[in-house]
């Protein structure tokens, strides 16, 4: 939520912090600013809306001369999206800049406080409480003020300042958001994520909670929060740049999907090793994984999601309970935990707050946790005791697809060694399971190929008010997926439903016409299914069925049919979503929606 860029070097800053904002706006995109320093005054623009129009505003950052400065592409929490609200901000004297990505949960307080002390507010940002605290502590030390300001701030911040008196540097700190430094061939930068500065740099520092760093031209200093300097080392990323890039596709949403086949290979491969599931990352021997007794699952959004597919998958082969939470609910309800239990946290971004606030509570109380994550070095990586990545690369589009399905095979390959290490199930069954996954990107490639068709028939729905999709078991984990693909992008209503609850109030709402998305790929609930279809078309309702392919009999009860190739049975999830993926995606296209950025949305997270 919210992007923060920071460059300071050689190079006019304005065109830089353009170029980078345009990587984070993934992170929000209802205004953007910019505040650049040409040694004597600090010059800001901001603008509602999406960052072209700063940069038409701006003239491409030509109207900002000046080779430091710090930007922000906004998600608004506190005050509406505006000109006024937008980041940067100032104090009063207009010698101290901040950019900001987080919460700062007590700025009432303290805005009241600054108040009696003089201090005038002019947005109704938390963020502007920052500019006047840092100008009321500012002394003529910057990394003093930044300090006593840390004290007193309670939330989350990552930020960028800048500071009049100091024109030859730049401050970044962070606490609970992210944070990345790095250094070019002309300068030093600072960013919310990668993807911002991966043009001029792949050794990143990822600056860890309570951190500061000082930019100058040349160099990088690092401070913990009482102000000695430390030590970091910088990581390489490996991505190639152009992994951050659209490559020709016309939505970033599209390329994604395109990356599945490699992105589930990359996360695949490394862990089998002549044919045996090897998770070195797991660092749990054979007796810990014998003494699990209850996983809880615990993730927000599409991750939720494949944790509803996993429970279903270590439940039914390592015969493990398994619980699975929507992090913001179980950080807040006191679950049980005890010994024997393992808490899978699983994130893309490895950022989202209700997720790392989940991750933290069950630290605290002594459990064993695992991290599923994409995003290397990022906070849930670092604060979980084992971080198995999924190898997705770079995730631009808001709406998740090849993060999606790398966790789902992250997941099915722990299910296996769980299974593997209890015997639960046979050696024969897993090599059939190692087998299947193999196969599993080809397939997902075949699924591709009927893009038209799934174009063709999307088009015939992007009027539509209300869309519902069923299934049973895992095909119930799939439809909650397919459904929050298609409402998030395209705007039309949409809901999931355990195909057997649908009488119970649901289908009520079907009309003549109504499009109802039945996924069936468990043989023993196929006819189940049918009988659920039946139900819903002898009242109106248009039936798309996804099926496993052989399966005709579900012509009898639906109007058009996909069938996904043979797989385990556990693995249908990975190739269902293909064409639920591409109906989303095809449906918002010919609504007009931008895809990548759909309203009110933003990929990362970081706020509750
Ligand atoms: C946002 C994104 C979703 C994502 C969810 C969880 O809502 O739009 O695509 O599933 O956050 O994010 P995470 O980074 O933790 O997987």
């Amino acid at each position: 939520m919210c992007g923060i860029v920071g460059y300071i070097g050689a190079e006019q800053a304005a065109p830089v912090l353009l170029d980078g904002l345009d990587k984070l706006e993934y992170r929000g995109y209802d205004s953007a600013g910019l505040a650049v320093f040409d040694g004597e005054k600090i010059q800001i623009a901001k603008a509602r809306g999406r960052l072209k129009v700063l940069r038409e505003a701006t003239h491409g950052g030509e109207k900002l001369p000046g080779f430091c400065g710090i930007g922000h592409t906004r998600w608004a929490t506190h005050g509406i999206p505006s000109d006024r609200n937008a980041h940067p901000h100032f104090n009063e004297a207009e010698s101290i800049a901040v950019v900001h990505n987080g919460i700062i949960e007590n700025y009432l307080k303290l805005k009241k406080m600054l108040e009696t002390k003089g201090y005038k507010f002019v947005s109704e940002t938390d963020t502007e409480v920052v500019a006047h605290l840092l100008d009321y502590y500012y002394k003529g030390d910057p990394l003093d003020a930044i300090m006593r300001m840390m004290h007193r701030v309670e939330g989350s911040y990552a930020l960028g300042i800048i500071f009049r008196d100091h024109p030859g540097n730049l401050y970044a700190v962070r606490k609970d958001s992210p944070l990345i430094a790095g250094q070019s061939k002309t300068g030093n930068l600072i960013a919310s994520d990668v993807p911002a500065i991966l043009k001029y740099t792949r050794d990143v520092y990822f600056i860890k909670n309570e951190e500061i760093v000082c930019l100058t031209e040349d160099g990088l200093s690092f401070y913990n929060v009482d102000g000695e300097e430390i030590e970091k080392e910088p990581v390489t990323i490996q991505w190639d740049v152009s992994a951050a890039e659209k490559a020709g596709y016309e939505h970033f949403m599209l390329k994604e999907i395109y990356e599945q086949p490699k992105a589930v290979l990359d996360t695949l491969n490394p862990r089998i090793r002549d044919g045996r599931i090897e998770i070195e990352e797991l660092g749990m021997t054979d007796e810990e994984i014998r003494a699990i007794r209850k996983i809880y699952i615990v993730a927000c959004g599409s991750a939720y999601h494949t944790g509803v597919s996993a429970k279903y998958v270590f439940e039914g082969l390592a015969r493990i309970p398994v619980e699975v939470d929507l992090a913001s609910e179980f950080r807040y309800r006191n679950p049980i935990l005890d010994d024997g239990t393992l808490l899978i946290v699983v994130s893309q971004s490895g950022e989202t707050a209700d997720t790392l606030a989940a991750l933290r509570e069950a630290k605290a109380r002594g459990i064993k946790t695992l991290g599923i994550v994409n995003v290397v070095g990022s906070s849930i990586a670092r604060e979980t005791d084992k971080v198995m990545y999924t190898w997705a690369g770079p995730e631009i589009a808001v709406a998740t697809t090849k993060a999606y399905s790398t966790q789902l095979i992250a997941e099915y390959l722990l299910a296996m060694k769980f299974a593997q290490v209890r015997g639960t199930v046979s050696q024969d069954e897993i090599d059939e399971m190692v087998n299947d996954l193999k196969m599993i990107p080809e397939q997902i490639e075949m699924l591709l190929g009927q893009k038209e068709r799934i174009q063709r028939f999307a088009n015939r729905y992007i009027a539509a008010k209300d869309i519902f999709f069923i299934g049973r078991g895992l095909d119930y984990a799939i439809s909650l997926e397919g459904s929050l693909k298609l409402k998030e992008i395209s705007y039309i209503h949409s809901e999931a439903y355990a195909a057997g609850e649908l009488k119970h109030g649901t289908i009520s709402l079907i009309e003549e016409g109504t499009l109802v998305a039945a996924v069936l790929t468990q043989e023993e609930l196929y006819k189940k299914m049918i009988s659920n279809m039946v139900e819903v078309r002898t009242r109106g309702a248009f039936l798309l069925a996804v099926t496993n392919v052989g399966n005709t009999e579900v012509e009898k009860a639906a109007d058009y049919v996909i069938y996904i190739p043979k797989t385990n049975k556990y693995f249908t999830n990975s190739l269902a979503v293909i064409p639920l993926q591409l109906f989303g995606y095809y449906v918002a296209i010919g609504k007009g929606c931008d895809v990548d950025k759909p309203r009110n949305l933003a990929k990362s997270v970081t706020v509750e």
